[in-house]
């Protein structure tokens, strides 16, 4: 865990094992409040509605759940046990659609039941506990990795640009964008980074700026729509972004308005670097445009950080909460395992 941010912690289990405790990033950057999830609709609820958020942190969240209330089954069988199991992690998928890391943690848990249909339910459960440690143990180790592997490309005193969050909020310790530069900055690289506010969630303005600001990262706060300035004025010299899912053919979906800084990037002549665990990589996801994207309340456009409504009543309101890369655009898939250059043919080594 980066020093400078104290005892921050996205996800965890309470110390009795009966509850997953988040911090809650709807209060952020106003308060840190810390709220236990019981069940399954308390922990679905707090994913739909971004109280926990970032693909691989609903992932861990997902896999300390489904252990949570795999504990609260009343079973006499194994089938009995699976057959709740099952409707309580499809009910757990169904809260975000793109983000491949919720899917494959509960697909993980899954897959420790089935391989243990003879043992009983106490042990059972006891498994599943060490595999939702497992992921969020795997993913803290990743994110490290991940943040050496993307020094290597940057040199002290670089600008660099971020949207959304990629950071210790969205993941575990280090995050995934965000942990070269809190790799850089234990070792004085002195990074300028510049965040996108990100529209409309503003997880960019909400959770970007606050963590970085908060472990003493020099960070600049921008409007989505200057992005293009910045980069104008020869500030940026690299783009990191995080992901949420990736195709096979490397193109990455991520927040809404990644696709528009890529372009930008590519106008001038700013490398864009994804930076993701392995485990956002779905082979069975030929291309981009297979990439289920979630669409979300309109009110989250036209009502949601305004004091009065800022649109006209009943307008009609696009709001997808993710977009496409081209992996045209992308100079390097940056994973755990290494760097992925284009074409990106190695993403299924
Ligand atoms: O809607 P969100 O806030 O969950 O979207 C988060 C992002 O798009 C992140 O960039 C992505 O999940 C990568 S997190 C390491």
């Amino acid at each position: 865990m980066y020093k400078g941010l104290g005892d921050l912690k996205t996800v965890r289990l309470n110390e009795e094992k009966t509850a997953v405790v988040i911090l809650d990033q709807t209060r952020l950057p106003e308060e840190e409040v810390y709220i236990s999830l019981f069940t399954a609709e308390e922990i679905r609820d707090a994913i739909y509605k971004l109280k926990v958020r970032g693909a691989p942190a609903i992932g861990i969240t997902a896999a300390y759940g489904i252990y949570i209330c795999s504990k609260q089954i009343v079973a006499s069988s194994f089938d009995v046990f699976f057959c709740e199991f099952s409707r309580i992690k499809d009910y757990l998928a169904s809260s975000r659609p793109t983000a491949v890391n919720l899917t494959a943690a509960l697909n993980r848990m899954e897959q420790v039941v089935l391989n243990h249909r003879d043992v009983s339910i106490d042990l059972l459960i006891h498994l599943l506990y060490k595999e939702s440690v497992n992921i969020r143990e795997e993913d803290a180790v990743a994110c490290r990795k991940i943040g050496e592997n993307c020094l290597s490309l940057l040199r002290p005193g670089m600008g660099l640009l971020t949207h959304c969050n990629a950071g210790h909020l969205a993941v575990s310790e280090y995050g995934t964008a965000l942990s070269p530069i809190y790799m850089g900055e234990e070792r004085g690289y002195g990074f300028k980074v510049f965040a996108d506010e990100t529209r409309p969630l503003l997880q960019g303005a909400r959770l970007t700026a606050y963590e970085l600001q908060k472990a003493g990262v020099d960070v600049t706060l921008i409007c989505d729509n200057m992005a293009s300035v910045v980069m104008q004025k020869g500030w940026i010299q690299a783009v990191v972004v995080g992901c949420d899912r990736i195709a096979a053919n490397g193109d990455v979906a991520n927040k809404i308005g990644t696709s528009g800084v890529a372009i930008l990037a590519r106008h001038y002549g700013i490398p864009f670097y994804v930076l993701g665990p392995t485990s956002t990589i779905d082979l069975d996801c030929p291309t981009g445009d297979k990439i289920v994207i979630e669409e979300r309340d309109s009110k989250e456009v036209t009502d949601m950080w305004y004091c009065s409504k800022m649109a006209p009543k009943e307008v009609k309101v696009y709001n997808p909460a993710f977009d496409v890369t081209p992996h045209e655009l992308i100079s390097a898939i940056i994973t755990e395992k290494g760097i992925v250059y284009p074409p990106f043919t190695e993403l299924s080594k």
